[in-house]
């Protein structure tokens, strides 16, 4: 039980989530090639280094034959990863429906989906009921591996109905549950049918990272400065906020095939500023907004046209669901015509793509960045803010970050805040980052720097299960008196 470098682990860590850290692809009856997943969830908790964790979650496919698990189960066990098979029709309920066409836009404040309300309406009880399934199938999984001294981390709203699960099958099983989202105000939650059981089913953890207002006005219970009871049961809720590996970027920038990737887009871009969003290609993150705020840029700048260009890197995510699949097509169009309002026969101002970059790439982008923008309309926390910082320590370029990110709340000081809604504040913002002194620009980049390499995703971590492990000795504390 050591760590590569010969230090023992802190623990044994279940961590729990719906995504596994690597999506499987099929090559054969039985064979699979594993690729990294993207999102803020896998970003973070690799960063998470201290304890001997194993990953149990979803490989994103369905593996419907015995041979295909079998397999499939080996490959992920040598990434310490145990995968939980869930069916097309699960996945279609429970994933596409209630996971990302209900509580994702809910919990960020977008409503429903705003062309099939009735039909979502209608659907409610039977995605429910393929949620609680999904969830239950994940207990089992869990329960089937759990080994008493283990601590089992649970995440996001996918798994709201996990904590209880596993209590039913272990009362002493220490839960945590951490939500990447914002938990929306009691006023949104409470539209959900299943607003009560959903809380109560969080409640059953033993520490949980943020909702009290939520409890106190829909369940009607008592919050406390240390959480919130119910029938005499504390369940301990603060707040732990995230952040990255932020050495991994630092020491990935010095690595000779980034330094050659750096230099090849240096060129590339040569005479021009480099403006940079990298997002899910996701309702929540503003894309659209962000784009027609860089046209408002061109269109009052004329003489800024030839000169900065915006690489917009979005990866699609969540493709079966309706609302993506439109926001996929409106991004096309908006880039397609705003490329053919100001293009010239050698450049266009907007660089889109749909896809994923592969992580040095990643690194030598950012590096080689003047301008990021982050536009999200919500995020929980948003770690591609804290990527772009980490990657900036020789150019100090500007961050331009959405007030309605969780980072606004840590990089707020250095960055320059937007209301994201507001496309001729966005546009104006541009400016003032393309134009800023050297010297304003060195100050915000280093107060971002210093917050995004001393509050890191193990840092996170390590306050989060700590806290856990506490709380129950607490808890047994207060029951043997
Ligand atoms: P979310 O969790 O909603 O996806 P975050 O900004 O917190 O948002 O995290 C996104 C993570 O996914 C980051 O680590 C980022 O590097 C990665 N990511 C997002 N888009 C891309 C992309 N196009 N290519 C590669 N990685 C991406
Ligand atoms: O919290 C953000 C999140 O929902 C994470 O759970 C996940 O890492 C990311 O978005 C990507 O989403 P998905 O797993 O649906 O592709």
């Amino acid at each position: 039980c050591e760590r590569q470098d010969g230090r023992p682990f802190r623990q044994r860590l279940l961590v729990v989530a719906n995504r596994l850290p690597v999506s499987a692809v099929r090559r054969g009856e039985d064979s699979w090639s594993l690729e990294m997943s993207a999102g803020g969830l896998v970003t973070a908790l690799l960063g998470v280094k201290e304890f001997e964790a194993r990953w149990i979650g979803w490989a994103g496919v369905n593996v419907p034959d015995e041979i295909g698990q079998k397999a499939l189960s080996k490959a992920l066990a040598e990434k310490r990863c145990i995968p939980v098979f869930l069916d097309e029709e699960i996945v279609h309920q429970y994933y596409n429906g209630y996971c990302n066409n209900i509580l994702w836009p809910l919990f960020h404040y977008l409503g429903l989906p705003q062309e099939d309300r009735l039909a979502t309406t209608r659907s409610f009880q039977s995605q429910f009921a393929a949620y609680k399934k999904a969830n239950q199938m994940f207990a089992d999984v869990v329960n089937a591996h759990y080994e008493e001294g283990a601590v089992v981390w649970c995440h996001d709203y996918h798994l709201m109905y996990l904590p209880e699960c596993l209590k039913k099958y272990n009362s002493k099983m220490k839960v945590g549950w951490f939500l990447h989202t914002p938990f929306p105000s009691s006023e949104i939650h409470r539209m959900l049918p299943s607003r009560s059981e959903l809380l109560r089913s969080v409640l059953a953890a033993d520490l949980v990272g943020h909702f009290v207002s939520a409890c106190t006005r829909i369940l009607g219970l008592e919050g406390t400065p240390e959480g919130v009871e119910d029938q005499g049961r504390l369940t301990r809720v603060a707040a732990f906020p995230i952040g990255i590996d932020s050495e991994r970027f630092i020491h990935a920038l010095k690595l000779p095939q980034v330094q050659e990737h750096i230099k090849e887009l240096k060129e590339r871009f040569a005479g021009r500023k480099v403006m940079l969003g990298v997002d899910r290609l996701d309702m929540i993150k503003g894309i659209p907004q962000k784009i027609l705020a860089f046209e408002k840029f061109l269109e009052d700048n004329p003489s800024w046209r030839d000169k900065v260009v915006l690489l917009q890197i979005a990866v699609p995510t969540r493709t079966d669901v309706p609302e993506y699949q439109k926001l996929t097509s409106q991004v096309h169009e908006i880039v397609g015509r705003i490329n053919g309002r100001f293009g010239t026969l050698t450049a266009v101002p907007i660089h889109h793509l749909d896809r994923s970059l592969d992580f040095h790439a990643l690194c030598a982008l950012y590096a080689v960045t003047d301008v990021a923008l982050v536009a999200s309309l919500r995020d929980g926390m948003n770690l591609v803010s804290y990527e772009f910082v980490a990657c900036q320590e020789a150019k100090k370029g500007v961050l331009i970050l959405s007030e309605f990110a969780g980072a606004a709340q840590s990089l707020g000081a250095g960055a320059i805040l937007v209301n994201p809604w507001n496309i001729t504040e966005v546009a104006a913002s541009i400016g003032q980052a393309l134009n800023m002194p050297a010297e304003e620009r060195e100050k915000r980049h280093h107060h971002n720097f210093k917050h995004v390499t001393t509050h890191t995703a193990q840092e996170w971590a390590e306050t989060f299960v700590s806290e856990l492990n506490d709380t129950v000795v607490e808890a047994q504390l207060r029951t043997s008196k």
